[in-house]
Order: structure tokens, then sequence, then C-alpha cells
């Protein structure tokens, strides 16, 4: 196989292009490095969102290119196939944040039987939790049938899980109804079921706001109390204290729900940008919204809980949620590097089936 990456033109989304290279091999590394191939990753609208604010945080200097072009980075599972690295050995299969290619050199720090961080120089001001990789060989919820799910589910259910965490540690911030927007999106999903579980101890009501194609589907996910599509907002009841949680990053939809919600709106917490293309402009943005920083409240609770009483909470909420998939949604694979680029645009302009999750085997 000859190696390639995705890239994409850091300005203009739609102009992308698959770059062929010569395939790294062991010669190719400095004493301390390993070389990994690429084996599978999940593909959803979290890996745009990471291109749409590339920019402002930092996700383009993770896989660097050039001013112009950018690499989108992936979470899933790559095989080392070269190690210089006393610590790592040929085979061993490590599950994290990678480019959306076939082969990354890398300079494990801190490695550990279950883990190492990615020493590599330029990746060292970026936030730790992307420099993380763990080894499927010792990682206690690993199994092999579970891949696909993981690298779909678990950065983006450690996310709903934390921002239920943190909404519940504030008392949901006084509001009883709970506004979810993308609310066909897997972390809302997540978020959703987490919150359904909260029903019992209170008065929560869950209402999901998704576009008018993909209704019945949230509808019969279960998790949510109501549905409503984007032109139904003047519908929301708004004689309750309200909290938006808001995936989409639409700006006009952000200006639809502060104006009808008012004083009712006691909490306005931005976690997604799946609406790219509509975030900004002349239309007001979040002002009133505080953007939710996962890695917060983890330290936290990391802190109050210690790392195994995390771990263990999280693994329980993961082990119920995940019990659940099967019931709406299967995972389609695309096969290699053409089929990956099939997948692009339609991603990229929203136009994917929630009900199913993309994993790319390359
Ligand atoms: N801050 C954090 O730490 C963090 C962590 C995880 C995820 N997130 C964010 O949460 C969001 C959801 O990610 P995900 O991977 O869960 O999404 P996903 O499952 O791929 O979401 C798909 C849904 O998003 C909406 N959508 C997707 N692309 C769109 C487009 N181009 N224009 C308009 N709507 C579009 C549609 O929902 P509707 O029809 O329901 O509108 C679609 O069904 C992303 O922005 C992601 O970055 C943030």
């Amino acid at each position: 196989m000859q190696a390639f990456d995705l890239q994409v033109n850091r300005k203009k989304f739609h102009d992308y292009k698959v770059v062929t290279k010569e395939t790294p091999t062991a010669a190719d590394l400095a004493d301390g490095q390993i070389l990994v191939k690429v084996d599978q990753f999940a593909f959803t609208a979290n890996n745009i969102t990471y291109a749409a604010v590339g920019e402002v945080v930092g996700y383009w200097k993770f896989f660097p290119v050039s001013a112009d072009w950018g690499i989108i980075p992936v979470w899933g599972f790559a095989d080392v196939i070269a190690s210089k690295n006393e610590g790592i050995t040929v085979g061993e299969r490590f599950y994290g944040y990678y480019p959306m290619g076939s082969h990354l050199i890398m300079s494990p720090a801190k490695v550990k039987s279950t883990n190492f961080m990615d020493g590599i120089e330029h990746r060292q001001a970026l936030p730790l939790i992307y420099n993380n990789y763990i080894n499927t060989k010792t990682d206690p919820g690993y199994s092999k049938d579970g891949e696909a799910i993981q690298s779909l589910f678990r950065p983006l259910f450690t996310t709903s899980f934390l921002i239920d965490d943190f909404m519940a540690d504030n008392d949901f911030f006084g509001g009883q109804n709970i506004i979810l927007t993308s609310a066909s999106s897997k972390t809302a999903i997540g978020l959703a079921a987490l919150l359904a579980q909260r029903k019992r101890e209170s008065k929560l009501n869950i209402i999901g706001l998704t576009s008018t194609g993909n209704m019945n589907f949230v509808r019969g996910l279960g998790y949510y109390d109501s549905v409503l599509s984007y032109d139904q907002v003047h519908q929301l009841a708004n004689d309750k204290a309200s909290v938006i949680v808001d995936f989409s990053g639409n700006a006009q939809l952000q200006e639809n729900l502060q104006s009808h919600l008012g004083s009712q709106l006691v909490y306005n917490c931005l976690v997604g940008m799946v609406d790219w293309t509509q975030r900004g402009g002349a239309k007001s943005a979040a002002t009133n919204g505080k953007f939710f920083f996962a890695p917060s409240q983890a330290v936290k609770r990391n802190k109050e809980w210690g790392v195994a009483g995390f771990q263990q909470r999280i693994g329980m909420a993961w082990i119920k949620f995940t019990s659940q998939i099967g019931n709406w949604m299967t995972v389609k694979e695309a096969d290699g590097v053409d089929e990956l680029a099939q997948l692009y645009l339609p991603m990229l302009e929203g136009k994917m089936d929630p009900k199913v999750g993309h994993i790319v085997q390359l």
C-alpha cells in the first residue's frame, strides 16, 4: 500500500486532495521513534469541527503540512510497523489521535505498559489529552469486536458524560427545560441518554432540536421528551428556566433561541459547531454562551473522585450506553482511501444519515 494523506485547504474546506508519498520505513526513524500504520478510524461531524476551528484552537498543528493545507485529525487504531524505541515493539496496537492518512512517525515519551505520550516537538504545546496513546494489549475496556464503537464514541461519549456531570454538578443552573441542538448527533444522543437516566431524581424536560428530516429518528431514540425542528423554535415552552446545550453553532438558531427564551435562558452551553458555515456573520453570535471545556470538568472530577473513581463512573455509563447503540445505529465501513475521499464532501456538507456510524478501514 502506498502511503497517503487526505489534505484539506485550510481556507476552503471543499478543496481537498489525496496526496500520495513514499512509504516511510525504519530507516526514516531517529532513535526512540516509532512508525505506525493507521488501520481504522471513525469519521463524524466532530472531525469537520476540528477543521472549522482548526486555526483558532490549533487542530492543524497536530499533523502539520503547510500554511495553506492541513490534515484533519481522527480517532482510531494504528499498528506499530517499525520501532527504534525500546519500550514499544512491532505489532503493538494503539488507540488515539491520528492523521487522516496512512502512516505517522511518533516520538513516544513516558512509555508505560498501558500508554505513551507522543513527545514529538511540534505537539508539546497542544492539549495533552490528544497526545495520549493507549495500548490495546493492556486496556481493560478493549476488545477487537468493540473497536468501531470505541473509535466512534469514546471521545464523543466522554464529552457527553462530562457535560451531563457538569450540569448536574451545577444543579442545571436552575433550569428545568434542557434543550439540545443537533439532537441527532452522537454527542447529543449520548448526553440525552445520560440526562434521561436522571429523570427519576429530577424534573428535567429533555428537548431535542433537529432538522425536519431527522425528527422521526430522534423521537425514536426514546431519550428526548419532545423533539422539534429548527423552524419550530417559537413552539418551545418559554415559561420555565431553560438551558441550551448547543452542538450546532448556527448563529441564527442561537439568535432565535435567545430571543424566544429571553430571561428564562439560565445557561447557554456551547459545545459544537456542526453547522460550521452558519456560525458567524452579521447575525448575533452566542453572546450569552459559555464554551464547554471538557478537560476542566475531567480535571475537577479526577481530583474529587480520584482517577480510579472517575474511570469507574465513566466506565459504568459507557457500558450502559454502548449496550443500546445497536438499537439505533449501524456501523458502515469505508474501504480504503478512495471510499474515504467519497465520504469527505457529504460529511462536510452534513448530508449523512445519523443512523450510520462511519468507520474508515485502510
Ligand atoms: N467541545 C468538545 O469537547 C466536543 C467534544 C465532542 C464533540 N463536540 C462537538 O459536537 C458536535 C457533534 O459531533 P458528532 O461527531 O457527535 O456529530 P455527528 O454524530 O456526526 O452529527 C451528525 C448530525 O449533526 C448535524 N450536522 C452534521 N453536519 C452538519 C452540517 N454540515 N450542517 C448542519 N448540520 C449538520 C445533523 O444533525 P441535526 O439534523 O440534528 O441538526 C447530523 O445528523 C461537533 O461539532 C463536535 O465537534 C465537541
